[in-house]
């Protein structure tokens, strides 16, 4: 249970001792964002059951609520979450409040949807974490490509279409967000549409078993997996049905929390774990000297630290689309690698500006040096500490990483970055031993 965490604008830690104990990771952020705009196609109503608890998802669910769309939400049955009750039966309007809009990038995947449902929207320019430049072009001209005529108006984006039509929309580069967006708009086109270099991470195929699960027709051919080759045969609105859908766990999350062992030391046990998602995690982990054991049946992971101050940096580490190492986790390794032995060459290749973290990490002792896109960690710091501000959301929980390694009390504040994604980082840490609070 949240301990005040509404009210709280920090959290406070005391660092130093390593951690021990059991948490189970809440349900995927980045999947089930998509998932609720998909249900705006479906005029029935679906369960998502399992979801996270945060800010950006009762975010989600105002934007639906604004087109008309009923949305309930109630604890999960599953030991963590919500489950999200949708119902668009009725969509009354294409206009999504700019206040949400604003507040969360992934408010523009909602264009798709509501093309294929009602042929119209209206949404600004969407906001987001300040990890660099974010634009939308390829969404945008993925919605063309379909016969969607999109002008702006101010700093609002007005697309139209009179009829969605498949079509072959060759990504430049596999952008997670574009192509969920383009399935969204393809699910109920006429005709079929080829997606070629599209997103392979686990939350683009999540959303089409979804589709699928509520009646759409989209295949993955073996050719998804080694070119993104993504093939949606559209089908008609009256074919999409009711769906209950149980959400798969976070792949980011728990691999925060396997960086957070590795920085603090200590057992850990992970339950509800994604493994076969976390073998890019699991291999740096391993090469820096941390021993996981992963139970494929019963979904759980345990991390062991035995000596953290023999834990070693590898050379280098290059962030990657999906298989590859995640972006989102980036900056949780850095906090880890600030404390083993040895230099870490980091490069960030999916994201322009995404290392507003070794400022404040660097007040706390860490030696860390930024040159464009690529960042050299000199580890064995002594971390001590400090008063720390978050800037975005994955930078945010590092810093909290950082503290339960440090010496002394770390206080991390501006934590509704952190309550985007995590539904309480300061109850699944304190699961997992640390001494830390809401503040
Ligand atoms: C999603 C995830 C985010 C993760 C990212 C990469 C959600 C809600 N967010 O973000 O947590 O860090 O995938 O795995 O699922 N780009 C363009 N034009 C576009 C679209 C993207 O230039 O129209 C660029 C982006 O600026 C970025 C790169 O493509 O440099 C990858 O972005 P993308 O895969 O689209 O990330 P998101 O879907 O925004």
């Amino acid at each position: 249970m949240a301990q005040c965490k509404n009210n709280s604008n920090s959290i406070k830690m005391e660092g130093g001792s390593p951690l021990c104990g059991s948490v189970r990771i809440q349900g995927s952020k980045n999947a089930t964002l998509p998932i609720m705009a998909a249900c705006l196609l479906i005029p029935d109503k679906c369960t998502l059951r399992g979801c996270p608890d945060i800010t950006d998802v009762a975010c989600m669910g105002r934007l639906l609520e604004s087109t008309g769309a009923v949305v309930e939400t109630k604890a999960s049955h599953f030991q963590t979450g919500i489950d999200i009750g949708i119902n668009a039966g009725s969509i009354s309007s294409c206009r999504l409040p700019s206040r949400y809009v604003k507040a969360m990038r992934s408010s523009v995947i909602l264009m798709g949807a509501l093309l294929g449902r009602v042929g119209e929207a209206y949404v600004d320019y969407p906001g987001g974490c300040v990890i660099g430049e974010r634009p939308i072009d390829w969404h945008l001209s993925g919605l063309e490509k379909l016969g969607a005529q999109i002008w702006t108006e101010g700093s609002r984006i007005h697309a139209y279409v009179d009829e969605l039509k498949g079509a072959c929309v060759n990504l430049p580069f596999p952008s997670v967000g574009a192509t969920q967006n383009i399935i969204l708009a393809a699910a109920t086109a006429k005709g079929t549409t080829v997606i070629k270099n599209a997103a392979r991470e686990p939350e683009v195929t999540v959303l089409c078993d979804f589709l699928n699960k509520a009646g759409a027709d989209i295949v993955l051919p073996e050719s998804f997996w080694t070119e993104g080759r993504l093939i949606i045969n559209g089908v008609p609105l009256s074919r999409l049905h009711a769906a209950v859908f149980d959400m798969i766990p976070d792949r980011i999350v728990a691999g925060t929390y396997m960086f957070a062992a590795m920085a603090a030391g200590g057992n850990i046990n992970l339950e509800n774990v994604p493994i076969e998602q976390l073998c890019s995690v699991c291999a740096i982990i391993t090469k820096m000297g941390g021993s996981v054991v992963c139970n494929p049946e019963r979904k759980t992971l345990a991390i062991s630290v035995p000596e953290r101050d023999k834990l070693k940096n590898m050379d280098f580490v290059e962030t990657d689309v999906y298989p590859g190492f995640p972006t989102d986790l980036q900056s949780p390794l850095m906090a880890a690698a600030a404390i083993a032995k040895g230099e870490l060459t980091i490069k960030e290749s999916i994201f322009s500006s995404r290392f507003k973290i070794a400022e404040e990490l660097r007040r706390m002792g860490a030696d860390i040096s930024i040159n464009g896109d690529t960042a050299v960690i000199r580890g064995a710091a002594a971390l001590t500490g400090r008063n720390v501000i978050a800037h975005e959301l994955r930078g945010g929980a590092a810093l909290a990483i950082a503290g339960l390694a440090a010496s002394g009390i770390t206080t991390v504040s501006d934590i509704s970055y952190i309550n985007r994604g995590y539904q309480d980082i300061v109850g699944d840490l304190r699961c997992l031993g640390a001494k830390i609070s809401y503040e």
